[in-house]
């Protein structure tokens, strides 16, 4: 089935090698998979368990990988597992295959067995499972200076995504403040995340029961518009919520707070996407950079980074002939300055792209919703949650 190359896979590496990830890196990204590693010679079945990937290649040569594989194969019984081994451990095939492997790979790695490998199992694995995950893409809005329209920004594309596709889209927001995103849809939530606080387990009912349905057809996860019931999410809450709307739900757009917390790093692991949104201003610049710096160069954050500037036109602003330079980084969209419309919205609670769907600013965010939308309407992404490794640099 075409399907099984279509969709984007994720590869978690167990390896205790730089270089094995290397390797395997190198061709995996001819075939768009992504690798999602975390080097150690001890590797703990609640960091694959949260990893989420399609399939798990474990390095033969780690201490443990035969007990992770033994329990890997009971307890994640989704996610198979692909060994991978050099000549000298070939002796221990049998006993991994025993105890769960799927297959196994040769290291040094031998591109087309690796990739023939891998695409059976992805076939083996489509042929047998349950209707897979929902899931197709998940946009994180984030931005580490306050008030750039990542809210503005958040809640129009959730609604352009969905006239554009037609899907089911989610919008949620993922922080531990008061609901912006009730407000600017004129939403009275009945249920809100913040209920979620004292929960021990959280399943897929409990969060479908927390949605509203918005009069343009998308779905809403907001916080709280009430002082008095505010509550602080953990960061494991954030990962089952996260995890569930994922799988609820086709499209997932999440809005985020500018604050470089664990929320902010849960919602990185776990998005595909992620657009960096900025003003056209020095200080909202840098932090821009700042923030897609580090998303870039941590290994373990596979979110695809995509800078976009909003307020192009603002009074005092940077020039747009002069915006490249100062970013260094490519630009992934400019939205125009418009204050009247932009305030519009927020007062009635109609989002701009419904009331004014052909202003440069809505034809801007409609834009962009085509341009993130995998190409073919069935192409799949997994969702992915990650240990927190993340560290931003300016918090140490
Ligand atoms: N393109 C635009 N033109 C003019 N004003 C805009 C534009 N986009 C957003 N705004 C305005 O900027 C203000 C901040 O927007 P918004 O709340 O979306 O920002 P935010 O980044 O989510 O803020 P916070 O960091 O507080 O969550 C709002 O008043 C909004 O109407
Ligand atoms: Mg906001």
């Amino acid at each position: 089935m075409a399907e099984s190359t279509s969709r984007i896979i994720r590869l978690a590496v167990v390896t205790s090698s730089y270089d094995t990830v290397d390797a395997v890196r190198r061709v995996a990204k001819k075939e768009g998979w992504r690798v999602i590693a975390k080097v150690s010679r001890h590797y703990e079945l609640a960091t694959l368990a949260q990893q989420r990937a399609d399939v798990a290649i474990i390095d033969l040569a780690n201490l443990d990988a035969l007990t992770l594989i033994e329990e890997a194969a009971k307890a994640l019984p989704e996610m198979p597992i692909v060994v991978l081994a050099s000549p000298e451990r070939f002796g221990e095939l049998q006993r991994a295959i025993l105890v769960g492997a799927r297959g196994f790979v040769r290291f040094p790695v031998v591109a087309s067995e690796f990739v023939t490998m891998i695409n059976n199992i992805l076939t083996e694995q489509e042929q047998e499972e349950a209707p897979a995950s929902q899931h197709t893409l998940c946009v994180a809005v984030a931005g580490l200076k306050g008030g750039v329209g990542k809210s503005t920004i958040a809640t129009n594309l959730a609604i352009a995504f969905h006239k554009r596709s037609h899907a089911d889209v989610i919008l949620v927001e993922a922080h531990n403040n008061l609901s912006d995103l009730a407000l600017m849809l004129n939403l009275q939530p009945r249920h809100t995340l913040s209920e979620l606080a004292n929960s021990r387990t959280i399943d897929t009912r409990v969060v479908k029961a927390m949605v509203q349905k918005h009069e343009s057809g998308i779905y809403v996860l907001s916080n709280t518009l009430k002082a008095e019931e505010m509550a602080e999410l953990d960061q494991n809450t954030w990962n089952q919520v996260l995890l569930h709307v994922n799988e609820m739900a086709p499209i997932v757009v999440i809005d985020t707070a500018p604050t470089p917390d664990l929320v902010l790093s849960e919602v990185l692991f776990q998005s595909d996407k992620s657009l960096i949104i900025s003003t056209p201003s020095v200080p909202s610049l840098r932090r821009a950079i700042d923030l897609y710096d580090t998303i870039s160069e941590d290994e373990s954050i596979q979110v695809e980074p995509y800078m976009v500037i909003n307020q192009l036109g603002m009074p005092g602003g940077i020039a747009e002939k002069h915006l490249k330079n100062r970013l260094g980084k490519e630009i992934f969209c400019m939205l125009p300055y418009d204050p009247a419309l932009a305030t519009l919205a927020m007062n009635s609670g109609v989002p701009f792209v419904l009331s004014q769907p052909r202003s440069r600013l809505s034809r801007g965010i409609f834009e962009m919703a085509d341009r993130l939308l995998p190409q073919n309407e069935h192409e799949k992404v997994t969702s992915s949650s990650r240990k927190r490794t993340f560290s931003l640099p300016w918090r140490s």
